[in-house]
C-alpha cells in the first residue's frame, strides 16, 4: 500500500546558493506539507552510509564528497501519493533532461549537482526520514 509521506534533502549547492526557500515554497506549492525540516550538515561518514546502496556506482566517492560539502536541508513531506508525485515535481536526476517547471529544471547546476533528493519508494522514503530524524521531531 502506498504510504503518503517521502523524504528530501536539498543538497549543499543549492543551500549555499540562496535556494533554499524557493525550493521550500516549491514544494509547498505543489501541495506537499512539511511534517519535519532541519538546517543539518552530514558528515562524510553520515553522507557515506546514506548512500551506502550506491557504493558500487562510479560517483559514489564524488557524490560523498558533494553530499557532505556543506549544510543541507532535510525534511519529511506528505501529499497524497507523495513519493511518485515528488519525484515528478524535481524531474530527472539529470537537469539537461528535466520537464520544464520541475525543480531540478530550475535550479539544478548539473547530474551530480542536482539541488534535491527525493525517496525512490515507500520503503526508503521511511528508512531516510528515521535516518535523519527522531520521532520526537516529526509532527503528527
Ligand atoms: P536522488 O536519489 O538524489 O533523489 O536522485 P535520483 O534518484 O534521481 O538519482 P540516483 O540514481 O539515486 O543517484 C543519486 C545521486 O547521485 C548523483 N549522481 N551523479 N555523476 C553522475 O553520473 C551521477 N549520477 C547520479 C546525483 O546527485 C543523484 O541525485
Ligand atoms: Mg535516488
Amino acid at each position: 500500500m502506498a504510504t503518503n509521506r517521502t523524504f528530501t534533502m536539498i543538497k549543499p549547492e543549492a543551500v549555499a546558493a540562496g535556494h533554499g526557500g524557493k525550493i521550500i515554497d516549491a514544494i509547498i506549492a505543489a501541495g506537499f506539507e512539511i511534517k519535519a525540516l532541519k538546517l543539518t550538515t552530514l558528515s562524510k561518514e553520515r553522507a557515506g552510509e546514506f548512500y551506502e546502496v550506491h557504493k558500487e556506482r562510479p560517483f559514489y566517492g564524488e557524490l560523498v564528497d558533494y553530499m557532505s560539502s556543506g549544510p543541507i536541508y532535510a525534511a519529511i513531506l506528505e501529499k497524497d501519493n507523495a513519493v511518485a508525485d515528488f519525484r515528478a515535481l524535481i524531474g530527472a536526476t539529470d537537469p539537461a533532461e528535466a520537464a520544464e517547471g520541475t525543480i531540478r529544471k530550475n535550479f539544478a547546476k548539473s547530474k551530480a549537482e542536482n539541488a534535491v533528493h527525493g525517496s525512490d519508494s515507500d520503503d526508503n522514503a521511511r528508512i531516510e526520514g528515521e535516518f535523519h530524524f527522531a520521532a520526537s521531531e516529526v509532527v503528527a
